[in-house]
C-alpha cells in the first residue's frame, strides 16, 4: 500500500493525513474546494512544528511528512489511491454522494473505509462500488495522540479487506479494537450515553459544569470531565450520534437530553464555534452555567 486518500480536511481528515503521512504513505487529502484541502494541511504543518519545537521529530522528518501530503478538490485523484478514508461530515446523505462519487474512480484493487463514529456500515456498503471492499476505520480525536483505532467490518466486508486494514492501522502505531456492526460500535456505544447523562445531570441542576466534569475527571480518572470532550467532539456530532443509536435500537435510554438539542439548536457546538458548555473566548475556558 502506497497511497492513502483522505476524504474531508477537517479535524479528523487532517489528522488522518498526518499520521499516514509520517508513516510514509503518500496521501491525498481532499476537501469540497482545494482551499479547504489546504487549510487542513496548515493545520498538519502547525502540528507538525509544535512535534519539532517538543524535540519529538526533526525538521527533516516533517518537510518529509508534508512533502507527502497533496491536497486535492474533489475525488478525481483517486485512481491512485489504494485506500481511501472518508471523514467527511457525520451525515449519512452526503456521505453516499460521496461513496458514489468515489465509485466512478476507485480501482478494483482498492479499499473504500468511512471513519464514521456510528452510521452502519453494512447499510453504507450498499452506496459504494463494492460492499467487500467497504469497512469502517474508526480514528478518536486528536488522531496523532490517540492510539486506538476501531476496525468495523460490515456483513459482506471480505477477510482480505480486513487482514489489508488491519496491516495498514499496524503501520500507523496504534492498537486495533474489532467491533460488529452494530450502533456506536464499541467505543461511542459506551461514551455517548455517558455524555448524554452529563447533560441530564446538568438539566437537572443537580451540579454545575464545572462539577460534574471534576467529578469525572478526578473521581475517575479521566482526562477530560464529559462535558468538556462533548465540547472538545462537537455538540452537534454528539448528538447525531446520540441519534443514531435512538433510532437504530428504537432504546428509550438512549433519547437525547433536551438541553443538548437546546445547544445544538442554538449553535453552540463546543470549541469549533467558540461556546459550548464552555466559552472559549478567553485563555481559560469558562464554564456557562
Ligand atoms: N493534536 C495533536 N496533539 C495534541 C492535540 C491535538 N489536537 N492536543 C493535544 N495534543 C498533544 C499535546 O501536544 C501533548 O503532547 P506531549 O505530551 O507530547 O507534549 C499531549 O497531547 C497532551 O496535551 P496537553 O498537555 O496540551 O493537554 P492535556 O494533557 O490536557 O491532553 C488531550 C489533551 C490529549 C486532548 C487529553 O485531554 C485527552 O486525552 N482527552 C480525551 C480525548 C478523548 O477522549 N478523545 C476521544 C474523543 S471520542 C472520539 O474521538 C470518537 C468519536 O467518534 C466521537
Amino acid at each position: 500500500m502506497k497511497t492513502i486518500g483522505v476524504i474531508g480536511a477537517g479535524q479528523m481528515g487532517s489528522g488522518i493525513a498526518q499520521v499516514s503521512a509520517q508513516a510514509g504513505y503518500h496521501v491525498l487529502l481532499s476537501d469540497v474546494d482545494v482551499d479547504r484541502a489546504n487549510k487542513g494541511k496548515a493545520g498538519v504543518e502547525k502540528a507538525l512544528n509544535r512535534l519539532v519545537d517538543k524535540e519529538k521529530i526533526d525538521a527533516t522528518a516533517r518537510d518529509a511528512a508534508l512533502g507527502r501530503i497533496e491536497t486535492v478538490a474533489g475525488s478525481g485523484s483517486f485512481a491512485e489511491a489504494d485506500l481511501i478514508v472518508e471523514a467527511a461530515t457525520e451525515k449519512e446523505a452526503i456521505k453516499r454522494a460521496i461513496f458514489a462519487e468515489v465509485g466512478k474512480v476507485l480501482r478494483d484493487d482498492a479499499i473504500l473505509a468511512s471513519n464514521t463514529s456510528s452510521i452502519p456500515i453494512t447499510r453504507m456498503a450498499q452506496a459504494s462500488p463494492d460492499p467487500e471492499r467497504f469497512i469502517g476505520i474508526h480514528f478518536f480525536n486528536p488522531v496523532p495522540v490517540m492510539g486506538l483505532i476501531e476496525v468495523i467490518p460490515g456483513l459482506a466486508t471480505s477477510k482480505a479487506t480486513v487482514a489489508t486494514v488491519s496491516e495498514f492501522v499496524a503501520t500507523l502505531k496504534k492498537e486495533i479494537v474489532y467491533a460488529e456492526d452494530e450502533p456506536g460500535f464499541v467505543v461511542n456505544r459506551i461514551l455517548l450515553p455517558m455524555i448524554n447523562e452529563a447533560v441530564f445531570v446538568l438539566g437537572q441542576g443537580t451540579a454545575n459544569i464545572a462539577d460534574i466534569d471534576k467529578g469525572c475527571r478526578i473521581g475517575l480518572n479521566h482526562p477530560m470531565g464529559p462535558l468538556e470532550l462533548a465540547d472538545f467532539v462537537g455538540l452537534d456530532t454528539c448528538l447525531d450520534i446520540v441519534m443514531v443509536l435512538y433510532n437504530t435500537t428504537g432504546d428509550s435510554k438512549y433519547r437525547p437530553a433536551p438541553l443538548l438539542v437546546k445547544y445544538v439548536e442554538a449553535g453552540w457546538l463546543g470549541r469549533k464555534t467558540g461556546r459550548g458548555f464552555y466559552d472559549y473566548s478567553s485563555a481559560v475556558p469558562v464554564p456557562t452555567r
